[in-house]
């Protein structure tokens, strides 16, 4: 790609080449660890969701942020996955643990929390999938244990398409779209990390 290409292509079709391949690898990490595989399992990914929520939540309520993406804060998920959280019996300690390392996150300036809003909504996508899973092997639903990753009741794929169009539609500079990629980034790296220390590193799950 040229910098002339970086100005031009939709900023929502750069993130998405410019983390690709981090995505792919973050995906099947997730998977062999075999979230599924028992509800103790899924209670360590829940755990690492609830970072990654606690990172962002604020995000959705930033005016600034508000501004130039309509509709933002109806998109926080941050109360369905503490209902999840209470569904598995995730202790308080646990939770308050989940919510300072999401808290000590997040994006420097208004380009990168463009990017972490990126992924973060991103991840809606792939959810399909997971909930389907969490279903058919656990049993878990939109209102028990699995709320977080339900659709958009507008539809998943619109939902984000109309987010897409208005990442799109922000009239960003080269350096800003390079902030926008750096704050992708950074909420991937985040989200591997708690993967590392919450579901590969045998973390005490509540179980239910
Ligand atoms: C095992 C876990 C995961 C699986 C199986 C998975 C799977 C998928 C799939 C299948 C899509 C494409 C859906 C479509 O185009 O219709 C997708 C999109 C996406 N996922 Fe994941 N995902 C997982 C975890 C994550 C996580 C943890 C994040 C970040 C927090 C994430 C971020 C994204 C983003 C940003 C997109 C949108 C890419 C784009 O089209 O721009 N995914 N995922």
């Amino acid at each position: 790609m040229t910098s002339a290409d970086i100005i031009t292509v939709p900023l929502s079709r750069y993130l998405k080449e410019q983390t690709t391949s981090t995505h792919e690898s973050l995906d099947q990490r997730i998977m062999a660890l075999a979230p599924f595989s028992s509800h103790a399992r899924f209670a360590c990914f829940l755990r690492m969701q609830l970072r990654l929520h606690h990172a962002t939540a604020p995000l959705y309520q930033q005016p600034e942020l508000q501004a130039l993406l309509p509709g933002l804060a109806d998109r926080n998920r941050l109360p369905a996955i503490l209902l999840d959280c209470a569904d598995f019996a995730i202790s308080q300690e646990q939770q308050e643990q989940d919510r300072l390392a999401g808290q000590a996150a997040g994006p420097k300036n208004v380009a990168q929390a463009l990017g972490w809003l990126y992924t973060h909504e991103g991840s809606t996508l792939g959810a399909a999938f997971l909930l389907k899973q969490a279903r058919a092997e656990l049993g878990l639903s939109e209102t028990f244990g699995a709320r977080h990753l339900a659709g958009h009741s507008g539809g998943r794929g619109l939902h984000w398409r109309e987010f897409k169009q208005a990442l799109d539609s922000l009239p960003l500079s080269a350096e800003e779209r390079a902030e926008a990629v750096t704050g992708a980034r950074d909420a991937f790296a985040f989200v591997r990390t708690a993967v590392e220390e919450l579901m590969a590193g045998q973390q005490p799950g509540a179980a239910v």
